[in-house]
């Protein structure tokens, strides 16, 4: 890892909490939980992480969920993320959690709140990081089943900063979920939306134009649409990219053919992101590097990126221009010559 890039004060944006559960966790997790996985070994696991497309990577995601149960397993999951994304100098995340994997499994919404907001907490006095939680719906199930878990979320409305919207893309576009997210909107809640990953340049106007949205989770597919390119550049609306995602799930051939540079040369506002770090090979200092290796970016593209990071967060103003200058600092504490 170059030390650049780890110490890089960067904010998270895009990061799925059931996506950090490493395989000997979920092993741990598993046998005190009386589960049986269909897996004998850590090493078994990581040889089935080996994805076609998006529905192939969600299949093992939702199975590997199944061994989170107690309010105590949501906690270790999550401090165990918190840990590591400390390291690699994450100064803010934003993470997503998706109930409805969990309540349908019969576990309470309040079960897997409190476990995952705690760990947030503590990490916020003890590792001096800063959060948003978003509650992010599954858009292959029904827009009745995301108005309950909307309604049942409201208890916790003050401390959940957005709504959004996730797993199989293709066939469930953003219309299908405008009622629940002017709802949403109604109780004071943001709004993003996953488009553009293997959905069409559409879905990402449907997001904006029906769901409101602040940002779009990936959004790479965004690059086939020249009315929508302008319009992300001109509005700055931020894309929360996730290099080894894409690449893994065969949205790009390989990192050489991802598109990042090329949106971020057209102005747009791009972060990097880890996505679902436990099932694609890294953590988002690791997605910066790869995305740096691949595609030449130099100091001064990933300073722009770790920029990007803080301007398209949920913080506040003033929020956000204390870690731009804390990043700032960084680069000039390492007297780098940024080029334009
Ligand atoms: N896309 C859609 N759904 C998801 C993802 C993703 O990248 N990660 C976890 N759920
Ligand atoms: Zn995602």
């Amino acid at each position: 890892m170059n030390p650049f890039i780890q110490g890089l004060p960067k904010a998270e944006l895009h990061l799925h909490i059931e996506g950090t559960l490493e395989p000997a966790m979920m092993f741990e997790f598993a046998k005190r939980n009386q589960i049986e996985l269909p897996y004998a070994s850590v090493e078994e696991i990581q040889s089935a992480y080996n994805f076609d497309d998006l529905q192939s990577f969600l299949n093992l995601y939702y199975q590997g969920s199944q061994v989170l149960k107690t309010e105590q397993d949501y906690y270790e999951l999550t401090w165990a993320y918190l840990q590591k994304a400390a390291d690699q100098n994450v100064r803010h995340t934003e993470i997503f959690f998706d109930p409805q994997s969990h309540t349908q499994r019969g576990i309470e919404f309040e079960t897997v709140y409190k476990g995952i907001y705690q760990a947030l907490v503590d990490a916020q006095a003890k590792l001096d990081m800063s959060f948003q939680l978003i509650l992010s719906f599954l858009r292959d199930l029904s827009a009745e089943e995301a108005m309950e878990t909307l309604k049942t979320a409201l208890p916790y409305k003050d401390t959940i900063v957005a709504v959004g919207l996730d797993s199989a893309e293709q066939g469930n576009p953003p219309s299908k979920f405008q009622k629940v997210f002017e709802a949403a909107q109604a109780e004071g809640f943001l709004t993003v939306s996953h488009a553009g990953e293997e959905g069409p340049p559409e879905y990402i106007w449907e997001a904006i134009n029906l769901l409101g949205v602040a940002r779009i989770d990936h959004g790479v597919r965004s690059l086939e649409d020249p009315n929508l390119i302008n319009y992300l550049t001109e509005k700055q609306i931020p894309l929360t990219v996730c290099p080894l995602s894409n690449v893994e799930l065969k949205v790009f051939n390989s990192m050489a053919e991802h598109n990042l540079k090329k949106l971020l040369d057209r102005g747009l506002c791009v972060t990097v992101n880890s996505d679902d770090p436990s099932y694609f090979g890294g953590y988002v200092a690791e997605n910066y590097q790869a995305a740096a290796d691949a595609l030449n970016l130099n100091q001064t593209e990933l300073y722009q990126l770790a920029k990007n990071s803080f301007k398209a967060s949920f913080l506040s103003p003033e929020n956000k221009q204390k870690l731009i200058d804390e990043l700032d600092e960084y680069v000039a504490a390492k007297s780098l010559r940024l080029t334009s």
